[in-house]
């Protein structure tokens, strides 16, 4: 089984708008080509947060253009900035499913909501942390991924880390109870990270259009081009991971920005 994770979208409703120099549908879609070009087709995509940059429906309707190209269902997750109205409307379409919990294979897959409308940071609340629970009580013998949009470890960033899951220490803390959830997947960071706690492995997705420079005090953007990882997963349980990125950094981004709305 091969899941893609797909994260930090950052649509427009004007395919030719672009955030810091990069015209995010274009870069979205050259991620979107790299994948349809890999001989290892995925069994699924996910997508881990902010697929619109504007607020605007029309955004959401230009993923879905480029998106309904795949068979594969795809399932997601909001982001911060992400309009929970618009996304509520929205889905279901197509392939695009609004199913959170996805069990096959001795596998199960938990697809939380950490967006605080309004909010920059993020926080797992009440019903997101007991909908969790359920889940992993659910299946107790299956392998258990849990994925959210906002990072629940600082990354070493300051600026990005004030936006870091607000509630982590309560999620790990719940985290400890279920042993068979070995692996967290999130978005928001813009860069690749990935570590262990309490014996749990996490990783972060690039995004298909800006790079948040790693380990940066203040914003600062990365020349390292767009993105997505993928998941390999096995019957026995085994996990396998990497990033695959573009050839080449779509559009000219603004290497002097100093942060972005
Ligand atoms: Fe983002």
């Amino acid at each position: 089984m091969r899941i893609v994770q797909i994260s930090d979208i950052h649509l427009y409703g004007d395919k030719q708008q672009n955030l810091l120099g990069v015209k995010t549908f274009e870069s979205f879609v050259a991620v979107v080509n790299l994948l349809k070009a890999d001989k290892n087709k995925p069994d699924m995509i996910i997508l881990t947060g902010d697929m619109a940059q504007d607020h605007s429906e029309q955004a959401y309707r230009n993923m879905v253009d480029v998106l309904k190209e795949f068979t594969v269902p795809i399932y997601f997750v909001a982001g911060n900035h992400d309009n929970p109205d618009i996304i509520e409307r929205l889905f279901p379409m197509n392939n695009i499913s609004d199913k959170k919990n996805i069990v096959f294979d001795h596998w199960n897959i938990i697809l939380l909501n950490s967006q605080i409308p309004g909010r920059v940071e993020g926080c797992l609340n009440v019903s997101q942390l007991n909908y969790m629970q359920a889940c992993l009580q659910a299946y107790p013998h299956h392998h258990a991924i849990v994925m959210f949009h906002h990072q629940p470890i600082p990354v070493g960033s300051t600026w990005l880390d004030q936006y870091i899951l607000t509630n982590a220490n309560e999620f790990w803390r719940l985290v400890k109870n279920f042993p068979q959830l070995r692996t967290i997947f999130f978005g928001h960071v813009h860069q690749v990270h990935e570590g262990q706690k309490q014996g749990v492995n996490y990783y972060s997705a690039p995004a298909t259009c800006i790079q948040f420079m790693r380990k940066s005090h203040d914003f600062a953007l990365e020349n390292l081009n767009p993105g997505y990882r993928w998941i390999e997963l096995s019957p026995e349980g085994e996990l396998k991971t990497g990033i695959s990125r573009v050839a080449n950094y779509v559009g000219t981004f603004q290497a002097d920005a100093k942060g972005y709305e």
